[in-house]
C-alpha cells in the first residue's frame, strides 16, 4: 500500500490544475497523480476553440458572459455558480500565463480573442485551433518541475475505497479513504490511501462511439463515484457538438471547431440551402443544442447522411493562419476548403451533468473531490456554453485548493484490506468485451441520441440490462484488464443517462424527447 495527502485521478486540466496550486503551496505535502494513459492523453489536449473569458472591458462584460452562458443553459444553470466562474476568469487565466502557456495575440499585443456559438462578443483566449495541446503542455512542465508531485502514467483507478470496504468500520457519514489501483505495464493492483482523493477522470463521449473525444473518455470516474455511492446528477444533457467531420468509412472523430463558424463558415445541406436561419435568429451562432438539433432536423427531413461546413467565402490565408490544424486535417481528406465544402454531422463532445458538487468541489462522500468534466457545478445547466468547460476546470481546481489550504483533510487510521482476485482468471474471450461495446455503442446511439423518445429509452434499458448481465458475470470470473474495467463503466454511465432521461419532465437545452415535445 502507498500512502499520499493527496490523490489526484487524472492528468487533465482539472488535475493538472489542482496538483501544481496544491504541490506549490505545501512543498512538504506529497501529491500523487495517476492517470490511465500516457501522461498527456486527455480531452484537455484535444480542446480547439479555447478559453472564454471576459477581457475587453469596452465592449465586453461579466454581466454580458453570465448571460450568455444562462441563455445557453435553458435556465437550468445556478446563477450563483454560473457569476463565481465567470468573475474569476481573469484570475485563473492570469495563472496558466505564468506558468507558460502562450496563447495567440492581436497586432496591438493583446490576447487575441475569439466567439463562438452563444455568445455575444469576442471572448475566447486560443492558442491557434490547438488550445489544449498548449495548455497541457504548459501545465505537464509544470508538474515535472515540482519535486512533490509523482505523475504515474498507464495507471488505471479501478474503484474508490470507502467504509464498506473496512471491516467494522462504524461511521454515520460515507468516506473516502483512496483507491484501488492497477498498474497496467506490471498487471499488479494496490491500493493508494490518500487523506484526500479527487476524481478528475473527464469525459464519457465513447459510450457513444460516434464522438469528438479520444478513446479514454470513458466516464471511469462517475462510474466508480457512483459504485460509492455519491449522488450523480444531469446525466441526461449529452451534449452533441455540431460538426465533427464525417467520414463515410469508419466513425468520425476530428471536430471542426465551433470558432470556425464564430469566423464566419454557413452551414449548408446537399442542395446548398443555407438552413440556419431558418432555425434561430443567431444563424449559425446559435447555442449548440440548437444547431445539433437543427442538423438532425435537415438530416431526417432529407435522408442525406451529413450536411456541409461552407468556408469558401472566408479569407482563406486568415483561416489557415487561425486553424491551421484543420486545414491540415481536411487536407488529409482530400478537402480544399478554399473551394470544397467540408461535410459534417454531430458527434458526442461533453458532458453537462456528472458528480455532484458544492462550491468548493466536494462530493456528497467525505474527503472526496470532484473537478473537470465528471463534476457537476451547475455551471452548464441543460446545456454549455462553448469554452465554458476549460474555465469551469480552472476556477474549480482553484476551489478545491482554496478548501484544502484551509482544512487539512485527515483519513482515519484503518486497514484496507488488498484488492481480492481470488478464482479469477484472465478473461480469453476480448472478442465478448469488444461484441459488448458495439452493442452497448450502437444501443446508446439509435435510442439515446439527440433525439429521444420514452419507448426508445425503455427499449435501450431492456438491452441494456442483458449486457449488463454479461459484462458482470464476466468481470467476477476475470483478472482486472483496463477493457473491461472501462466496459463496465460505460455501462454504468449509459445506466445513468437512460435513467436520468426518463425521469426528465419537459424538454430543455439538449435534452429533446419527442413525447415530451406533445405534451
Ligand atoms: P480530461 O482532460 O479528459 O482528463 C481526464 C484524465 O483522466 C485523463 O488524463 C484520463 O486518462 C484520466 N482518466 C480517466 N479515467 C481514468 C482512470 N480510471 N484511471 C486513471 N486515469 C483516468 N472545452 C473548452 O472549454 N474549450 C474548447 O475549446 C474545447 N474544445 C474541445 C475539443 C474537443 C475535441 C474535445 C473532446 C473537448 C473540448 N472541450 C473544450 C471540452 C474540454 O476539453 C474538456 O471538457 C476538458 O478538457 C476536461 O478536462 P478534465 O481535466 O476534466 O478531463
Ligand atoms: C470547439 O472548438 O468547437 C469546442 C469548444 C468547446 O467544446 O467548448
Amino acid at each position: 500500500m502507498v500512502t499520499t495527502d493527496y490523490l489526484v485521478i487524472g492528468s487533465g486540466i482539472a488535475g493538472l490544475t489542482f496538483s501544481v496550486k496544491i504541490a506549490e503551496k505545501f512543498p512538504e505535502r506529497k501529491v500523487i497523480i495517476v492517470t490511465k494513459a500516457n501522461e498527456d492523453e486527455s480531452n484537455t489536449k484535444y480542446a480547439q476553440g479555447g478559453v472564454a473569458v471576459v477581457l475587453d472591458k469596452e465592449k465586453d462584460s461579466f454581466k454580458k458572459h453570465i448571460k450568455d452562458t444562462l441563455i445557453a443553459g435553458d435556465g437550468l444553470c445556478k446563477e450563483d455558480v454560473v457569476k463565481l466562474v465567470i468573475k474569476e476568469g481573469p484570475k485563473r487565466l492570469k495563472e496558466l500565463l505564468l506558468w507558460g502557456a502562450n496563447f495567440d495575440t492581436n497586432a496591438s499585443g493583446n490576447l487575441d480573442l475569439g466567439k463562438e456559438g452563444g455568445h455575444s462578443e469576442y471572448r475566447v483566449v486560443h492558442h491557434k485551433d490547438i488550445t489544449g495541446y498548449e495548455i497541457e503542455r504548459a501545465l505537464l512542465k509544470r508538474v515535472h518541475q515540482l519535486p512533490n508531485i509523482t505523475i504515474l502514467p498507464h495507471h488505471f483507478a479501478i474503484d474508490l475505497v470507502t467504509n464498506h470496504h473496512i471491516d467494522n468500520y462504524k461511521s454515520e457519514t460515507l468516506s473516502c479513504f483512496g483507491a484501488y489501483i492497477f498498474n497496467q505495464n506490471t498487471g499488479d493492483i494496490f491500493t493508494i490511501k490518500a487523506n484526500s482523493t479527487m476524481l478528475a477522470s473527464g469525459g464519457i463521449g465513447c459510450v457513444y462511439g460516434h464522438t469528438t473525444n479520444p478513446v479514454i473518455a470513458t466516464g471511469d470516474g462517475i462510474a466508480m463515484a457512483y459504485r460509492a455511492k455519491a449522488r450523480i446528477k444531469d446525466m441526461e444533457f449529452v451534449q452533441f457538438h455540431p460538426t465533427a467531420l464525417y467520414e463515410e468509412k469508419g466513425e468520425s472523430s476530428f471536430l471542426i471547431s465551433e470558432a470556425v463558424r464564430g469566423f464566419g463558415a454557413y452551414l449548408r445541406n446537399k442542395k446548398g440551402h443555407r438552413f440556419m436561419p431558418d432555425y434561430d435568429k443567431r444563424a449559425e451562432l446559435a447555442s449548440r443544442d440548437i444547431v445539433s438539433q437543427s442538423i438532425d432536423s435537415e438530416l431526417k427531413k432529407s435522408g442525406d447522411p451529413h450536411v456541409y461546413l461552407d468556408c469558401t467565402h472566408l479569407d482563406i490565408e486568415a483561416f489557415k493562419n487561425h486553424f491551421p490544424n484543420i486545414y491540415k486535417k481536411c487536407l488529409e481528406h482530400h478537402i480544399n476548403i478554399e473551394k470544397d465544402w467540408i461535410p459534417v454531422i454531430p458527434a458526442s463532445h461533453y458532458l453537462c451533468g456528472g458528480i455532484k458538487v458544492n462550491k468548493k468541489g466536494k462530493t456528497t462522500i467525505d474527503n472526496l473531490f470532484a473537478c473537470g468534466e465528471c463534476s457537476r457545478t451547475g455551471l452548464h445547466g441543460a446545456n454549455r456554453l462553448a469554452s465554458n468547460s476549460l474555465l469551469e476546470a480552472l476556477v474549480y481546481a482553484h476551489n478545491i485548493f482554496k478548501y484544502h489550504s484551509k482544512h487539512d483533510c485527515k483519513s482515519p487510521d484503518v486497514a484496507i484490506p488488498d484488492w481480492n482476485d481470488e478464482g479469477t482468471t484472465i478473461p480469453e474471450e476480448h472478442i465478448l468485451i469488444q461484441h459488448n461495446l458495439k452493442q452497448l455503442q450502437a444501443l446508446m446511439r439509435n435510442y439515446v441520441g439527440i433525439v429521444r423518445s420514452n419507448k426508445r429509452l425503455k427499449r435501450a434499458i431492456k438491452h441494456l440490462d442483458l449486457i449488463y448481465n454479461e459484462v458482470e458475470d464476466l468481470y467476477k470470473e476475470s483478472k482486472i484488464t483496463s477493457s473491461l474495467c472501462e466496459l463496465r463503466n460505460m455501462i454504468n454511465v449509459s445506466h445513468l443517462i437512460i435513467r436520468q432521461s426518463l425521469d426528465r419532465k419537459g424538454n430543455k437545452g439538449g435534452y429533446y424527447n419527442i413525447d415530451n415535445a406533445k405534451k
